[in-house]
């Protein structure tokens, strides 16, 4: 674990993935300790872990819990059971590319060689799954260190969701820009949109970026255009689930408003993402799988206090795809890549 990052998201420590309980912040910050598959499958199910790149990096251990104390007659029989186990994984979340990339690579790690002892295959699969969050924690320092480029002293960056430390193994995609660009001594002011229905940005992005020391203000969501209206606005950087190969980007729900906003205003819109995010045997974006949320979500307060009248149809997507001609630049662990994105997206992204 990186010794200047003040808290992990996720990790594995003695035989059990660690995990900050995101449901409780910004009231509280507390650690779960996962030991078995289907407790896994609802922390990812109900946001207690979440964002994209965290998610890869549960999924890849939950194979780890999934198959670690069961014995195998042979390699086939272990075989069935890693397909078993990786196919519920995958049935937990839809959209994030990051979780299918990891459960591949574990897939890929646990296949590898059927000659070694199952014992072996075991021990190949957790050390692929912390190389996984390692490498995201490297791929974060990136995409911050290339995006800082972009920002300006004094710039004000409006945001949504949680792209932070809290949505990856640590540091953030979008918000790992911001946090480089304030360690070169550019001061930044960022605007976190409160993100509807579940407040990611409101419990989220303010907690994190308050504790790292960053200028931010908390809007409601359907306050950024006046924001950008005022010239308040700079600059949009947003994280991303899921980057088809045209460059069109799957994020949050409400992402796609601040892109056309952005573009009236003529504001710079920027994603952030690792090469993870990226799905290139997805053409464009009308081909990635949108979440539907449960109706609770947006007609009761935290599941519990009814804000909606009873029997009311509720549409709850979680994501929004913003197409790539509204966005200026995608910031990843690679490079810069701007438009026309198919090709800088074939040229740097394996
Ligand atoms: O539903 P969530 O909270 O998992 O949605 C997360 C986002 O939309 C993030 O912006 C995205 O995963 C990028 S995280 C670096």
């Amino acid at each position: 674990m990186e010794k200047s990052m003040d808290f992990r998201t996720i990790d594995w420590v003695n035989g059990r993935i660690k995990i900050i309980d995101q449901r409780q912040l910004p009231g509280r910050l507390s650690y779960l300790h996962i030991k078995d598959l289907k407790r896994l499958w609802q922390a990812i199910k109900t946001l207690t872990v979440r964002g994209a790149p965290a998610l890869g990096a549960a999924a890849a251990l939950g194979v780890y819990l999934g198959v670690k104390n069961r014995s195998f007659k042979n390699f086939n029989d272990f075989e069935r059971e890693l397909k078993r186990v990786i196919g519920y994984i995958a049935s937990s979340r839809p959209t994030a590319k990051n979780l299918f990339w990891a459960l591949e690579r574990i897939r890929r790690a646990g296949i590898k060689d059927p000659r070694r002892p199952v014992s072996e295959i075991k021990k190949a699969i957790l050390a692929e799954a912390k190389k996984i969050m390692e490498e995201d924690i490297i791929s974060c320092r990136k995409i911050g260190c290339f995006g800082a480029k972009l920002i300006n002293h004094n710039d004000a960056i409006l945001t949504i969701c949680n792209a932070g430390s809290l949505a990856t193994v640590g540091y953030g995609t979008a918000l790992g820009v911001i946090y480089q660009a304030k360690k070169e001594g550019k001061k930044i002011k960022v605007y976190s949109c409160e993100t509807r229905p579940i407040l990611q940005g409101a419990r989220l992005t303010t907690w994190e970026l308050k504790k790292r020391g960053v200028d931010v203000t908390l809007i409601c969501d359907n306050m950024a255009a006046t924001l950008m209206q005022q010239g308040k606005i700079d600059k949009v950087i947003t994280g991303a689930d899921r980057i088809a190969s045209n460059g069109d980007s799957a994020n949050k729900i409400g992402t796609y408003d601040l892109a056309v906003l952005s573009r009236y205003h003529k504001v710079p819109f920027y994603v952030a993402a690792p090469a993870s995010t990226f799905d290139l045997e997805v053409k464009h974006g009308k081909e990635i799988p949108i979440e539907q949320r449960p109706a609770e979500e947006i007609h009761s307060l935290f599941f519990k206090k009814r804000m909606a009248a009873k029997g009311i149809k509720v549409y709850n997507p979680a994501f929004d795809v913003t197409p790539a001609s509204l966005i200026t630049a995608l910031i990843t662990d690679k490079g810069i890549l701007r438009a026309p994105f198919r090709e800088s997206i074939r040229r740097m992204i394996p």
